[in-house]
């Protein structure tokens, strides 16, 4: 094998070496590949900073402010990479730009320095303007177009298209903001812009409530944009849009939509509680498979697990404390420790997750899947949640350390600047796809968040 024997090639000088020194050597070698890094340069990192989840942070934010603010997009774009080709991730997505900004809403809540509270406001007006903007704008998936151009136009080629997840995260993020407008005395400004409760519908938030509400039946291409049909993900992000959305419009004295948008989500959990399929033992990812790839047999995929995390509507309704949806975590979890030959190597903490067993999509090519950042880190957000949840001490220290792990797989894959791309390559762990990923960063920062010992 030529990743055991390269590994076994490494002067034992390199024992000692810093991380830093070691993304170096790796650089230079790349036959080594990331896998070679050895335990004690990480120890060794650990030790050089022990503050790694603030160096994290920090780096996060940072490229959180870059991807919202290119001279070359229109305010509001958020960037899903500054990759331009191989692969072309410079659009904005209405799912990661609208996920993104679910972050920057909870930044804003925290910032303490009034520029930069400003600063972070502005980039959220910004945003709630270009998403009315994308509303009106005539696209070939209507309002589930999946991703514009940055100076804010419509994309026509052909795409997986619609993806109905998008308004619903759109509106998720746009009521927590419009909440806290509300509590900053902009009642007004959310009853013009935000929700105006009427029909038709000149407002951001009620135009994708009114489109989920009406929609959420008809089938549609999942996250990775690739399957045609019902998706856990897509009705989940659905169902908490519409709980939010009826605690909202009731709060807006609203009361007649308020009582539609709740049977609509109770509708939906009814839906969404057939994904379950106890012979099998998992979560399907996907029902009523109409088009698209084909091939996912195992249906095991990770967009069940982001479905529990974005979908969490803080009623308890299929949370990552469901047995369901920790039965299929490890069904997953167990699965890509198999198939990722990165992942066979014991001496690197954690296992790096993947999107489904089946995956082909390498950026470039269509070679074969390899775990993602970002997956990796939702293994990380769950395990922290599960953590903060229980009283007993013993299993708590427990999911801490195993959610630490999931960190400290991505941490050593990471570039030697700290930076992250989309994907580890399944052989190395060298990261590959569009580097600095912006979704990447809104995932570590949205998992830090539960990380409390
Ligand atoms: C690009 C998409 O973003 C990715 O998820 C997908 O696998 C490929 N296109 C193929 O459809
Ligand atoms: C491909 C992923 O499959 C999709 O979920 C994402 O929205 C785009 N890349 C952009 O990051």
């Amino acid at each position: 094998m030529r990743l055991n024997r390269s590994f076994q090639l490494i002067p034992s000088i390199m024992l000692v070496m810093t991380l830093a020194q070691s993304h170096a050597f790796a650089q230079e070698n790349p036959e080594a590949g990331g896998a070679n890094r050895c335990q004690e340069a990480l120890a060794a990192n650990a030790a050089l900073n022990d503050d790694w989840a603030g160096a994290l942070s920090r780096l996060a934010s940072r490229k959180l402010h870059e991807a919202t603010h290119r001279n070359d997009a229109a305010p509001g774009v958020v960037i899903a990479s500054p990759s331009r080709a191989n692969p072309d991730y410079y659009y904005h997505w209405t799912r990661d730009a609208a996920l993104t900004m679910a972050t920057i809403h909870r930044q804003y809540l925290v910032e303490t320095n009034p520029d930069a509270k400003r600063s972070l406001r502005n980039t959220l007006m910004d945003f709630s303007r270009l998403s009315r903007g994308h509303q009106q704008t005539p696209t070939r998936g209507g309002m589930g177009e999946p991703k514009f151009h940055v100076d804010g136009r419509a994309y026509d080629e052909d795409w997986g298209r619609p993806q109905n997840d998008g308004p619903a995260l759109r509106a998720i993020t746009l009521i927590e903001f419009a909440r806290t407008l509300l509590r900053e005395g902009e009642g007004e400004l959310v009853r013009s812009f935000f929700y105006d409760g009427k029909i038709p519908t000149a407002s951001v938030i009620k135009a994708d409530l009114e489109f989920t509400a009406h929609h959420w039946r008809e089938p549609n291409f999942d996250l990775w944009e690739e399957v045609l049909g019902d998706h856990f993900y897509t009705r989940m992000v659905q169902r908490k849009a519409l709980v939010l959305g009826a605690e909202f419009a009731r709060e807006l004295g609203d009361h007649g939509a308020a009582d539609w948008y709740a049977s609509q989500a109770q509708a939906l959990s009814a839906e969404i509680e057939r994904h379950w399929n106890a012979d099998l033992g998992l979560i399907m990812p996907t029902l009523n498979l109409r088009g698209g790839v084909d091939y996912k047999h195992s249906h095991l995929d990770t967009a069940v697990l982001l479905g529990a995390l974005h979908g969490d509507a803080g009623d308890g309704f299929m949370t990552v404390h469901d047995p369901r949806i920790k039965a299929t975590m490890d069904r997953i979890e167990g699965k890509f420790r198999e198939i990722y030959p990165i992942n066979h190597r014991p001496e690197i903490p954690g296992v790096a997750i993947g999107r489904y067993p089946e995956d082909k999509y390498a950026g470039n090519d269509f070679n074969g899947g390899n775990p993602w950042v970002l997956l990796t880190v939702a293994y990380a957000e769950a395990y922290y949640q599960m953590a903060q949840k229980t009283n007993d001490r013993e299993l708590r220290t427990q999911h801490f350390q195993r959610a630490e792990s999931f960190m400290e797989r991505v941490r050593f894959h990471a570039n030697p600047d700290g930076t992250l791309s989309e994907q580890m390559n399944r052989h190395t762990g060298f990261m590959m796809s569009a580097h600095d990923l912006t979704w990447n960063y809104s995932a570590l920062l949205d998992a830090l968040r539960f990380r409390v010992r």
